[in-house]
């Protein structure tokens, strides 16, 4: 059963925002069903517009699932809910932040336990922490403060340097918690339990036994109404330096020495730093840049990148990257590791799929020629959540053939087994003090000092190519020559389907 976190008042900035209602209210409000808030819990909303506690309430009502509704328990929810205007890059302002937090912790017989949740604008990352500061927020004597910044952590390595700098001048690194929320998917912590709770894994995950191992992350969605963001950003800052580097981490690291934050952290830390750096001259070769190109789509004509809302029509954006890259340790050393991602792919998926070395000696026929010769376990993160193995088997009848068999798991199978949304995981964690799924600072800059190169290439070398792609396809078709040995998998929405055609 898990423990309810102490009494707190978690402060929301930029409490009437896109991430507030898609992700914070919702999960609030799972957490809240869980029965895993504290009976003595409050929430301010804050930015500048002027509402009343009602009206706030009222707003904060209709981002609620609708298939969540139930008017009393929605009701008794948005009862600890509250608001207070404030201009957020004003100092002067503050003293009425500060005053509003004793007077509800007063009222409602709070400790003054905060955590401060900046859901803002990023330049705002800079702004909030040291007034909150000024004005004592970041004091730990009465109770606990903690902040959480959202991504993007920077926007290069020295903005992120030097926001780590600003932050760390004014809080411990114990109260900073850098969300990834792909730290908080079931499926990406199942990583960690299937390497190191099975004996069948750990001992042949290594370059003994890996051939190479093959990350991906497609979405089908574009850029939707964030042009004007993504535009500036691009899918390498995007989902590689935060989200995806999280995964390369955690299929990559040693196992930690107990299950603890810092533990985790250090070995996380380890990977990244033993990747081989890719030279600003290398990356031609070794990182593919892509962006999406109109296509039709059965009778539907769907729009490029650069006809999206908020884009330059003559951006150079990447919109899909694909790189190989090497992790220079002991446990890894020679073993290639690919990875891709994209906006506008065939199908929405997440995996990470680990191709086994083939047998040292071929004794059987294959079926058909195109029967991979490898053994596969596909950790799959999202959809169809669960973990595949494909093995070799007799095909029945005379001789000796082989096929390929799918052994398969997948979470929906698990009845009555409450998944809980990343983003409710993290927030209880932060609320409880636990950190251990949350960015620290020094990996943070170590992921961005491996991107950095290869935003710099690009940057300042415009004869690297950016190659088109349609929409709907899986990239630009030059990334296949970037994996030896075959081809990239093409994977389905379900776990166990592949190929060129599948439901989508
Ligand atoms: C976000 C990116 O961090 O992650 C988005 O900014 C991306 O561009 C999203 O779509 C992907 O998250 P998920 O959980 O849908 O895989």
């Amino acid at each position: 059963m898990m423990k309810q976190p102490e009494p707190h008042i978690l402060v929301i900035f930029g409490a009437s925002g896109d991430l507030t209602k898609r992700k914070l209210i919702p999960a609030l409000y799972e957490l809240y069903q869980q029965h895993l808030l504290p009976e003595k819990f409050a929430v301010l909303g804050v930015s500048r517009t002027d509402l009343t506690d009602e009206a706030f309430r009222g707003k904060m009502r209709e981002f609620l699932p609708v298939n969540f509704q139930n008017g009393e328990t929605e009701a008794n929810f948005l009862k600890s809910f509250f608001y207070q205007s404030l201009e957020t890059s004003n100092a002067g302002d503050y003293p009425k932040l500060k005053s509003r937090l004793e007077v509800m912790c007063k009222e409602l017989s709070i400790p003054a336990n905060y955590i401060f949740y900046l859901s803002t604008p990023p330049q705002l990352y800079q702004v909030i922490p040291p007034i909150l500061a000024e004005v004592g927020l970041n004091e730990v004597t009465q109770g606990f403060k903690r902040v959480i910044i959202e991504k993007p952590f920077g926007t290069d390595l020295s903005t992120a340097r030097e926001l780590n700098k600003k932050l760390l001048a004014y809080y411990t690194e114990g109260q900073l918690y850098r969300i990834d929320h792909y730290l908080g998917k079931e499926t990406v912590q199942n990583m960690l339990v299937t390497r190191f709770s099975n004996g069948i894994f750990e001992p042949i995950w290594n370059q003994n036994f890996i051939h190479h191992v093959e990350i991906t992350s497609a979405e089908t969605l574009g850029v939707e109404e964030r042009g004007g963001y993504y535009d500036q950003s691009g899918a390498l800052r995007d989902m590689v330096q935060n989200h995806l580097m999280q995964l390369v981490g955690l299929v990559a690291m040693e196992p930690p020495v107990v299950i603890e934050a810092n533990a985790i952290r250090n070995e996380m830390l380890k990977v990244f730093q033993s990747l081989r750096p890719i030279r600003e001259d290398q990356v031609a070769r070794q990182v593919f840049r892509g962006q999406y190109t109109p296509s039709h789509i059965g009778d539907e004509l769907i729009k490029g990148y650069r006809e999206e809302n908020g884009v330059n029509p003559q951006s150079r954006t990447e919109t899909f990257v694909a790189l190989k890259f090497f992790i220079d340790n002991f446990r890894w050393a020679g073993v290639p590791f690919y990875l891709r991602t994209g906006k506008k792919l065939p199908t929405r998926v997440t995996e990470v799929v680990i191709y086994f070395k083939n047998t040292p000696h071929h004794l059987f026929e294959y079926q058909s020629d195109n029967e991979l010769r490898n053994n596969q376990l596909v950790l799959r993160i999202q959809p169809d959540e669960g973990v595949l193995l494909k093995i070799g088997m007799k095909v029945p009848g005379a001789g000796f053939r082989v096929q390929n068999m799918n052994m398969d798991f997948h979470y929906n199978e698990l009845s009555n087994v409450y998944l809980p949304s990343a983003y409710s995981r993290l927030l209880l964690d932060c609320m409880q003090g636990d950190a251990t799924l949350y960015s620290r600072s020094d990996a943070v800059e170590k992921a961005w000092e491996y991107v950095q190169p290869i935003l710099d290439a690009w940057k300042n070398n415009p004869e690297i190519p950016i190659y088109g792609y349609p929409a709907g396809t899986w990239g630009p078709e030059m990334v296949d020559d970037l994996v030896e040995n075959g081809a990239w998998r093409r994977p389905c929405k379900n776990l166990a389907h592949d190929g060129e055609y599948c439901e989508l």
